[in-house]
């Protein structure tokens, strides 16, 4: 018989002994199943037989990984369309964004390698992320950042972890052109997307997704800076179709902000400039594996301008309770178009990657509800009373 004790933990009476269980319906499920659920522990345990770690490899890891595939429910109504929407929020990872699937092997890979100390150049979500894993591996993290350039909750972040942040007077390109330069001349290790094994790590989230579904979307769409995840995406993709896991490989569609849409452009751009900052790149280091995988997949590259970003962040906000940053909702923006001219037909499904959680950037949130300040009142039950029948 099961009974719950006076701690409020349940107890099962067996052989004249009792024994603790979980929640009835659990410890049901666990017999009906016949084996242990296993405690989720980060996406290099769950996918170890395709990522290059060994048996004795010591894994760094937060956890990450295994982040929700949400069906929009109210924005394809909107918009009228028979076109299932998914958007796959990275945001829940640990540190608040996708950069932490690459990063936990990165960092694996650099303590096994007998690294002391790692080094990216950042337009924020790597330095959060390569902070907060040196941490838990023991080592140093050294981030370059473009000064007054990098959202507050990412700075704030990467301050806590107790990264060395050094700011230069220069955009993420610059950064980036000498970090790889230090990284001849110091004892560092490289952890931006120019890693190997950063694209190995992200490559999970296509994974993922094709575990979930059992098939792979008709198109998959994210936003593009330096143009790691894309690429890590197609790997994924590609790897599981060729493996047979799944019939089908996605058209990968890249979305870059207008003014900064070297791909677009079709040329590297000097002085890029966006609104949605983790994004504000001109000098993409996966050019030549980003341009594979869009011609390969069928896909394209197409840009937005801020005003649409802005626009897809506060629909996935306010019609669906997804509350990504600016840089992420160029997936959805430069989605929604596609549907708009029929470039994604009727019928499709997609899967939009939301890179990053909305809390990283307070301050163009802020700016995004400027309409919709809080009221103050009295704090008596009369004037909250009239508040609420004032607004229904
Ligand atoms: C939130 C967010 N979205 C998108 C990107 C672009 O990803 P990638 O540089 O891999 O193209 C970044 C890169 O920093 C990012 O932080």
């Amino acid at each position: 018989m099961i009974a719950q004790n006076s701690q409020k933990c349940f107890q099962l009476a067996k052989n004249h002994k009792t024994v603790k269980i979980p929640h009835p319906k659990i410890y049901i499920l666990k017999l009906f199943i016949g084996k242990k659920m296993k405690r989720y522990t980060g996406l290099i345990e769950n996918y170890r037989s395709r990522l290059p770690v060994s048996e004795t490899t010591r894994i760094i890891s937060l956890g990450e990984g295994n982040t929700p595939l949400i069906e929009l429910h109210n924005i394809p109504r909107m918009i009228g369309k028979d076109i299932k929407i998914y958007v796959k929020f990275e945001g829940l990872n640990p540190t608040g964004s996708f950069k932490d699937r690459g990063m936990t092997l990165a960092v694996t890979k650099a303590v096994e390698a007998g690294s002391q100390a790692i080094i990216c150049a950042s337009t924020g979500n790597t330095s959060a992320a390569a902070a907060a894993y040196a941490v838990r591996a023991g080592i140093q993290a050294f981030v370059l950042i473009p000064e007054g350039k990098i959202a507050l909750g990412k700075l704030a972040q990467t301050l806590m972890y107790g990264a060395k942040i050094i700011q230069i007077n220069g955009n993420f390109d610059r950064g980036m052109a000498l970090v790889k330069e230090v990284a001849d001349l110091a004892p560092v290790t490289i952890v931006n997307s120019i890693n190997p094994f950063r694209i190995e790590g992200q490559k999970t989230a296509a994974f993922e997704i094709v575990d979930e579904l059992g098939f792979a979307p008709d198109f998959h769409c994210l936003p593009v800076g330096n143009a790691g995840n894309i690429t890590a995406y197609w790997k994924g993709y590609d790897e599981y179709a060729t493996d047979r896991v799944c019939g089908n490989r996605p058209a990968m569609c890249g979305y870059q902000a207008a003014g900064a849409a070297p791909f677009v452009e079709g040329a590297m751009i000097d002085n890029p400039e966006t609104i949605a900052t983790a994004i504000r790149i001109g000098h993409p280091q996966s050019w030549d594996l980003a341009w594979n995988a869009q011609k390969q997949s069928g896909g394209w590259f197409d840009k937005c301008s801020d005003e649409k970003i802005l626009a897809a962040q506060k629909m996935l906000s306010q019609f669906e309770g997804v509350f990504c940053e600016p840089a992420s909702a160029a997936s959805l923006a430069g989605a929604l178009n596609d549907i708009h001219t029929g470039k994604i037909p009727d019928g499709s499904t997609i899967v939009c990657t939301l890179t990053g959680n909305g809390i990283k950037d307070p301050e163009i949130a802020m700016m995004q509800c400027a309409d919709s300040k809080p009221v103050t009142i009295e704090a008596s039950l009369d004037a909250v009373k009239k508040a609420i029948l004032d607004n229904f």
